[in-house]
């Protein structure tokens, strides 16, 4: 089994025209990577959950930007911009919830058009090329910092902790490392003994089972002392004292702490708060959206019934014409939360003023 680190969960094709994505909807059976280059592919890939978790879907967004705008046959500057346009709100409407995919268009659409008036545009293409580059690299670092601020509180809790997490928010999640999964890489770089210092509890995570798929053959790869459970067992492994923290990776926080991740998570962060296990959400600060007040304005990504239906199994699991419940993230009250881990340190409430001291700003959507 392929250490998870080891994998390239997106990047540019040495080709320079296509991005790579390692195909993330037939993992744990088959490590298969796909090349794609058409703007309906890149939006079929994102849409379908081949490339997922937040920040991967930004440097996609940020290299699907380059791949396309690499393909405008223009010497029109106007015309460069208008296609330029149309293809990133394209590709945005891919996916709504995570604000790092529109976060990332935006950072690639403002470089383009702050350059465009002194460079040409076979320049401007490699200056694009150059960005998305950096967004990937920078997204490393990040993950990197989440994770060595999360290993700091796994050390207070001493060796032997049990880790609960929901989703995926690892490596598979981002350029490199992940957000909720990165402390306990970090804690094996530190030498902590992976079968008897880390215990990791992953929800399987229905309706498309990211926890089971992918966190749990993450975590197993890295060699590291790994259960299933169903999402309804959450309560069952916290009452019997198993877990000494909860660590869960988001879509979009909003200024007030309120944070939207995967479906379920608000579940988790309930049984948590009853048992008294702290609850910490892994952030990197441009999944903060300080121009939402609070979770009540984040837009929830409604997914399709057969989701729910049909999925994973070869017959139809539910009774024909059910009517079908399919939110694809819930949103966290931020009452619920112990700590957010960006990586500029940790928030702790009141989130807004915390932020603030951070230096994290509103970012153009
Ligand atoms: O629908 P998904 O698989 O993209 O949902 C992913 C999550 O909810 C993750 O927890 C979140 O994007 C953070 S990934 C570092």
């Amino acid at each position: 089994m392929e250490n998870a680190l080891n994998l390239d969960t997106v990047k540019l094709a040495e080709n320079k025209k296509e991005i790579v994505i390692l195909d993330q909807t037939l993992l744990p059976n088959e490590c298969k990577y796909l090349s794609i280059s058409k703007a309906g592919d890149i939006w079929e890939a994102i849409y379908s959950l081949r490339v997922r978790g937040a920040p991967a879907i930004g440097v996609t967004g940020a290299y699907a930007y380059y791949v396309l705008a690499d393909q405008i046959e223009t010497e029109d500057k106007d015309k460069f911009v208008k296609e330029c346009t149309e293809m990133m709100e394209y590709i945005n409407s891919s996916r709504p919830t995570a604000v790092n995919l529109s976060w990332a268009l935006n950072r690639m659409h403002n470089v383009m058009l702050t350059e465009k008036d002194h460079m040409n545009i076979p320049d401007l293409k490699v200056r694009l090329m150059k960005e998305a580059d950096a967004i990937r690299e920078e997204d490393i670092q990040i993950s990197r910092n989440i994770g060595t601020y999360g290993f700091e509180l796994l050390e207070k809790l001493g060796k032997g902790v049990g880790i609960m997490t929901h989703c995926n928010a690892g490596t598979l999640a981002t350029a490199k490392y992940g957000t909720a999964l990165a402390p306990m890489y970090i804690a094996l770089e530190h030498g902590w003994d992976p079968k008897k210092d880390l215990h990791v509890y992953c929800d399987e995570t229905r309706p498309l089972l990211q926890g089971a798929r992918l966190s749990a053959y993450e975590m197993q790869a890295a060699g590291i002392d790994t259960y299933v459970q169903c999402d309804n067992m959450a309560s069952y492994t916290m009452k019997g004292g198993k877990v000494g923290i909860v660590f869960v990776g988001c879509d979009r926080v909003a200024a007030n702490g309120d944070f939207a991740n995967k479906i379920g998570t608000s579940g988790v962060a309930i049984i948590a708060k009853h048992y008294g296990v702290p609850f910490y959400v892994c952030a990197p600060s441009s999944t903060i959206d300080m121009t939402l007040e609070s979770g009540d304005e984040i837009h929830i990504e409604q997914r399709k019934a057969e989701e729910v239906t049909e999925m994973w199994y070869k017959e139809r699991m539910a009774p024909e014409g059910v009517g079908v419940v399919n939110p694809a993230f819930d949103v966290t009250d931020h009452s619920l939360v112990t700590g957010i881990i960006t990586e500029k340190g940790i928030a702790y409430e009141p989130f807004k003023e915390s932020f603030e001291k951070m230096g994290i700003k509103p970012v153009e959507k």
